[in-house]
């Protein structure tokens, strides 16, 4: 497979595997005259509820014409969601499909046809970009949450559209443009990355982990399991599921039912929800374990992130220590490296097996850790930071708080390996150095870099 990019070497795929059809299955599962009257029905109920309420956020009907510009408004009323989920996207029109078409286009024999959901977000960016630089078709969808500062995400955006990839607006809440994705484009793979992501955050507003991570997730697989073909699907799962786990290194059989944080609670959900969809719809799922991720374009909200941001500006930086002075250490790992786990889950997925909303026959289940076994204590990140910055930074050793952050991770990757040949190449030295360089060039070194 052709890449002009030096991070996506070695990418372990597997030419003619899956196997496009696309075909249109949809008047196979339905009588036809069964669907003419529904599209009737929705369609005179649109007429009425045209004529009776000329407001702009009327949901139009997805299997309408799509002549017209959609515009959605969530029906949930919850204010606590008001703030940051579920805000009003807009979307549809002839203009709007061409771009989702276009962007989804597949551009090499075999290639996948992909949707990425958190295209914005961190991860989402950079496989969004491997895999459109291999000749998938990718098509984005991010709601564009105010969770981190949105501009950096708009930044990502403009980055994914000299790509050729184009970004739907939108939250993985809202099934009427789901399903209208869906009938747009026949998807190959989901590969699922939109989350409410943070530990601490849920204390502030535990209901956007359920709502994003939880409710999205089925809204998801509920528009997943009714496509036809349905797609395979791979999602980001956490390392946070190992809780208080103390058996290291943390290997996919150890138990995850000792969660210490809402944001573990939800993926350990999401993890069971796929399970039952696997089980009854025949979806193809893989979970994907990521242990603290860093690099270019990364969160604002992780450690590294905003050390480097805090040791430039000479403000103090926490440094976390565990009961009795003990390391707290994490396993940190170079966003290419998790770009490799997330192609090679992708491309040793199995088809679904199921069709309109039926089970076939079972399905792919699995779940991965992606690390990069080798657990770096946090006062060290900060040395390797002092030195790549040249600047002395001003720690402030603090006890770890009880409140959902866990001593230690530590990845046994040796599933990964075995399955996709995983191998993560980039130690924390040579990531970090990256990053600061990215940094540097995005935000300045100065003063100014205020965000
Ligand atoms: C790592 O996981 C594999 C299963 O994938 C297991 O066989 C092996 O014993 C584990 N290694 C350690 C050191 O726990």
């Amino acid at each position: 497979m052709p890449s002009s990019s030096q991070h996506l070497d070695n990418i372990p795929s597997t030419p003619g595997k899956f196997k496009m059809d696309h075909k249109s299955h949809r008047s196979k599962w339905h009588p036809h005259l069964a669907k003419l009257t529904l599209y009737t029905f929705v369609f005179f109920l649109g007429l009425i509820f045209v004529f009776f309420f000329k407001s702009p956020s009327t949901t139009t009907s997805s299997s309408s014409s799509s002549s017209s510009p959609s515009s959605y408004r969530s029906s949930s009323s919850s204010s606590d969601l008001s703030r940051r989920s579920l805000k009003t996207s807009s979307w549809g029109g002839p203009n709007w499909e061409k771009r989702v078409k276009s962007s989804a286009r597949i551009r090499t024999r075999n290639g996948f046809c992909v949707l990425v959901t958190g295209a914005a977000g961190f991860i989402g960016t950079h496989v969004s970009v491997a895999l459109k630089r291999r000749g998938d078709g990718v098509l984005g969808l991010d709601n564009f949450n105010d969770y981190y500062d949105p501009s950096l995400k708009r930044a990502r955006q403009a980055l994914l559209e000299r790509t050729g990839i184009f970004i739907v607006e939108g939250d993985i809440n809202d099934d009427v443009l789901l399903k209208k994705l869906f009938e747009l484009i026949t998807f190959t793979h989901v590969m699922h990355l939109a989350a409410q992501a943070g530990v601490r955050y849920a204390m502030q507003n535990p209901n956007s982990y359920i709502q994003s991570n939880i409710a999205g997730f089925v809204n998801l697989l509920e528009t997943c399991k009714n496509a036809n073909p349905q797609p395979a699907i791979v999602w980001a799962s956490s390392s946070s599921v190992y809780g208080l786990n103390t058996k290291v290194p943390f290997s996919e059989k150890d138990r995850t039912d000792q969660p210490a944080s809402l944001y573990a609670a939800t993926k350990k959900a999401g993890e069971e929800i796929a399970h039952t969809y696997n089980h009854i719809y025949g979806l193809s799922l893989t979970g994907l374990r990521f242990f603290t991720v860093y690099g270019p374009w990364g969160r604002p909200d992780m450690a590294y992130f905003f050390f480097t941001r805090d040791i430039l500006k000479g403000k103090p930086i926490p440094v976390f220590e565990g009961v009795n002075h003990g390391t707290v250490a994490r396993d940190f790992t170079y966003v290419d490296d998790i770009v490799k786990g997330c192609l090679g889950a992708l491309d040793t997925a199995e088809k679904s097996t199921g069709s309109g909303g039926k089970k076939r026959g079972p399905a792919q289940l699995r779940v991965f850790n992606l690390g990069n076994t080798s657990p770096v204590p946090v006062s060290d990140l900060v040395g390797i930071l002092e030195r790549l910055l040249k600047v002395k930074a001003n720690r402030v050793v603090t006890k770890l708080p009880r409140n959902g952050d866990v001593q230690f991770t530590h990845a046994n990757i040796s599933y990964a390996k075995r399955e996709f040949g995983y191998k993560p190449m980039t130690d924390l030295q040579t990531g970090l150095k990256k990053f600061v360089r990215w940094y540097v060039s995005y935000y300045g070194s100065g003063k100014k870099s205020d965000h």
